[in-house]
């Protein structure tokens, strides 16, 4: 237990040394003197959620991944289609915890009307979601806004394809600022959640992908037969619900799901950042926190820019 504390501890004080200098305009404690329970309120209602359902932190994950690659995090993905707009991002690729972000939303409503950006609320709903998760916290700056415009057409152009290679991949993440330190530490949330057959059935079809463990590829041949349901499958074969370095172990065994996942050791540099991020914990937790917080300044929207929305599915106008 001791150990534990001093882990996040260590985490959250190496981590904002890494990242007070790349905070995108962004503040910590942004809203203490305007809403200082805002974060304590989002924490309070995203450990229920996760008691009740234990798969929400790689909801809220995502979502945040999502919201940030496309048109930046402007809690643009939360956007509901209205007759003006029929195909926002959300309509383009189905995402879990829209309804749960708007629960959190009404619980800061309650405490602080008008105040709090939906945007900065999923990046606190995901950072809390990696301390229930992985175990371990850090801080993460905010004074986001939130847009007004968001287009599915936009999406397929951000969000990186499962199947990309590994320099497809790195120029994705270099468009929006993030190195290829950033790729590798991120890719580690693949720890948690599912992927649906569809996904990876190009790695079993019509050959096994040779970089797949023979044991597991044939596991998952039979829980994704050809022309069969598109089953949802952990993407980690151990301790799925829990973030870890485990994605890294995974990768190295021939255990991991996506060929995105797989192309990170197709090259030297990715390789090496998978092997280091395998062998010690601590210091991947310390690149993922840094990493999250690049992540979630990706072209945000601050001071006079956007709004502050008053419920997070729809625009204020
Ligand atoms: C590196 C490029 C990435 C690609 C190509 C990618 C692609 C995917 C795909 C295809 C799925 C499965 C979707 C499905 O079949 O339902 C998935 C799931 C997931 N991704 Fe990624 N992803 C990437 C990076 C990230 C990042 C940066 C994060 C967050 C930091 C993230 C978090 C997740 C989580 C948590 C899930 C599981 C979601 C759930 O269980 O609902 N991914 N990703």
């Amino acid at each position: 237990m001791k150990q534990a504390c001093l882990q996040l501890l260590m985490v959250a004080f190496q981590a904002t040394l890494i990242t007070m200098s790349s905070s995108a305009g962004l503040q910590y404690d942004f809203y203490s003197s305007s809403c200082p329970n805002a974060e304590q309120t989002v924490r309070n209602v995203v450990n229920g959620m996760i008691d009740a359902d234990p798969t929400m932190p790689a909801a809220f994950l995502r979502l945040l991944f999502h919201d940030c690659f496309v048109m930046g995090c402007d809690a643009s993905i939360l956007l509901d289609p209205t007759k003006a707009n029929g195909q926002p991002e959300k309509t383009a690729i189905p995402l879990r915890g829209y309804e749960a972000v708007n629960k959190i939303k009404a619980a800061v409503e309650d405490v602080c009307p008008g105040k709090v950006s939906c945007a900065d609320i999923l990046a606190f709903a995901a950072r809390d979601s990696v301390a229930r998760s992985g175990g371990f916290t850090f801080p993460i700056p905010s004074g986001r806004r939130d847009g007004t415009v968001s287009s599915a057409f936009s999406v397929f152009s951000g969000i990186p394809s499962p199947f990309f290679n590994a320099q497809q991949l790195i120029d994705s993440f270099a468009a929006k600022n993030l190195s290829v330190d950033d790729l590798v530490a991120l890719s580690g949330a693949h720890s948690i959640g599912v992927s649906h057959c569809s996904a990876f059935a190009n790695r079993l079809r019509p050959t096994v992908d040779p970089s797949l463990d023979p044991a597991y590829a044939a596991q998952l041949n039979a829980t994704c037969p050809a022309g069969g349901a598109d089953r949802a499958v952990n993407n980690s074969p151990v301790a799925p619900d829990a973030l870890s370095n485990q994605y890294y172990r995974n990768a190295l065994a021939g255990r991991v799901l996506l060929t995105s996942d797989a192309a990170l050791l197709t090259r030297g540099d990715t390789a090496a950042r998978v092997n280091a991020s395998a062998a010690d914990a601590t210091a991947w937790m310390v690149r993922f926190a840094a990493a999250m917080v690049r992540m979630a300044g990706v072209e945000v929207l601050t001071g006079a820019q956007g709004e502050v929305r008053r419920l997070c599915n729809v625009t204020n106008s």
